[in-house]
């Protein structure tokens, strides 16, 4: 029980805000895009003309997706994605 414990924590500990983004965002984000971009995830975020202009548009962005993505993410987990794709692609 008490190993059982033990890799529980390690488990949750490991699964903090800033390196939960990527994961959120490739499990619950990249086949949609995917099949929007021709094939390619992350086309959307690097295209020329891409939408989002600022800090706010990426979050307001995300409250949309959320919902086309069927999912209620908590807002440490909203701001881990944000974070990620931020640093990733926008640098805003
Ligand atoms: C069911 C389809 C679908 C899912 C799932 C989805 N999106 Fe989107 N996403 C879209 C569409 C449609 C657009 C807008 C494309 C356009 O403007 O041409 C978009 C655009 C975006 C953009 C803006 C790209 C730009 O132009 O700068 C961001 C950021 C984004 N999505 C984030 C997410 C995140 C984060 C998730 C996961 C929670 C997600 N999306 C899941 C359909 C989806």
């Amino acid at each position: 029980m008490r190993l059982l414990l033990t890799s529980l924590a390690i488990l949750f500990s490991s699964a903090a805000p800033a390196q939960n983004g990527k994961a959120l965002h490739d499990a619950a984000c990249l086949e949609c895009h995917a099949s929007l971009g021709g094939g390619d995830p992350y086309q959307l975020y690097q295209r020329d003309d891409r939408k989002v202009r600022s800090l706010q548009d990426l979050e307001s962005r995300l409250q949309h997706c959320m919902r086309a993505a069927d999912v209620s993410w908590d807002r440490d987990q909203q701001k881990a994605v944000v974070n990620y794709l931020n640093s990733r692609f926008y640098r805003f």
